[in-house]
């Protein structure tokens, strides 16, 4: 059960940390991503760096790659990814010929799941959704204690499932994907366009960021919706609301017996999963007369991603060992 590396590729930002066999997080590191006009090799640089830094003070010997893009089913090529600049990239290859370990990719929601699966809120869970909330929607389908990755490794796309016919433009090429209306983007964008209003009841948010509309991010609405700024509130009852929404039609086509919640967003907690939960009760088919799944915050928090990678990079190393 020996340590292994898990790294976490978000739109924002890359955490590395050095994972136990139990799941625990040794020590940990992060950088920001790296622009997203910038060439992939940046990304793999920055993924190199926090690599042999942590190598260096740790026996480690396989890295998995939680990335936030489409992972074919070799896992091993990032084929596309709506918020990075990746378009068939073949990170592996290039990943292990640039450090000395065995390395495996994953994409970062199915990773994720994968740690709530074995160590968190989804043990013991036969049909498990997991949905991670940040940049934009992650999804996974952990079905009987394995990832279910569809035909081409592309299954768990739910982000980009239409939810509003000509709604928002989404990076993917499409309009109206559910992550635009349910994600850290979309409740940074409905922040700073209710702020660039001039609304009065945008007000306290603005005093926040000194009149910079631009420096409204994320974790600071969190934050003054739990300090009981109305409008924070409402912004992240909105998001909440879409999510429900989501989960609704999830559970139509899926059925599964529980979702985990996780991804930055998911630090809410209660100001995104109650309204979460009304809005799933209301949008559910067949509401009344059938079994409903349960709607659960990750354990793991928004470590999930990097646990998931590491374990994952296990039973790669274990294989590879057995093959030396
Ligand atoms: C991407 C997914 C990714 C998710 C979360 C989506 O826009 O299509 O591959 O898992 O964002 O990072
Ligand atoms: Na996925
Ligand atoms: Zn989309």
């Amino acid at each position: 059960r020996l340590p292994t590396i898990g790294i976490d590729i978000g739109g924002t930002k890359v955490v590395a940390g050095v994972v136990s066999g139990e799941g625990t997080i040794v020590e940990q590191l992060r950088a920001d991503t790296p622009d997203k006009s910038k060439s992939p090799k940046v990304v793999e640089d920055v993924i190199v760096e926090l690599v042999l830094e942590l190598a260096d003070r740790h026996d480690v010997h396989a890295v998995g790659i939680g990335a936030a893009g489409w992972v074919d089913s070799d896992r091993s090529r990032v084929l596309f990814a709506p918020h990075l600049n990746w378009r068939d990239e073949p990170l592996r290859e290039a990943l292990s010929d640039r450090l000395k370990f065995p390395v495996v990719v994953e994409n970062d929601a199915n990773a994720a799941a994968w740690a709530e699966w074995r160590f968190g809120a989804g043990r013991d869970e036969d049909l498990l959704v997991m949905i991670t909330l940040g940049t934009g929607i992650g999804g996974a389908l952990v079905r009987q204690g394995r990832v279910d990755r569809g035909r081409f490794g592309l299954a768990g796309e739910f982000g980009h499932m239409q939810v509003v016919p000509g709604g928002h433009r989404c990076p993917c090429g499409n309009r109206g994907c559910w992550e635009q209306y349910s994600s850290g983007n979309a409740l940074v964008r409905e922040a700073r366009e209710l702020a660039a209003a001039e609304s009065p009841v945008a007000q306290p948010l603005l005093a926040r960021v000194g009149g910079d509309v631009t420096a409204i991010t994320g974790p600071l609405v969190t934050e003054a919706a739990r300090a009981g700024d109305p409008m924070a509130v409402e912004l992240l009852h909105d998001i909440g609301s879409w999510l429900g929404v989501g989960l609704a039609n999830l559970a139509a086509a899926l059925d599964p017996g529980r979702f985990v919640i996780g991804g930055g967003v998911s630090a809410a907690g209660d100001l995104l999963l109650g309204p979460a939960q009304d809005a799933f009760r209301r949008t559910l088919t067949g509401r009344g007369f059938r079994p409903e799944a349960q709607i659960v915050p990750a354990a793991l928090g928004n470590e999930a991603g990097l646990i998931g990678a590491a374990d994952l990079a296990r039973a790669v190393a274990r294989r590879f060992r057995t093959v030396k």
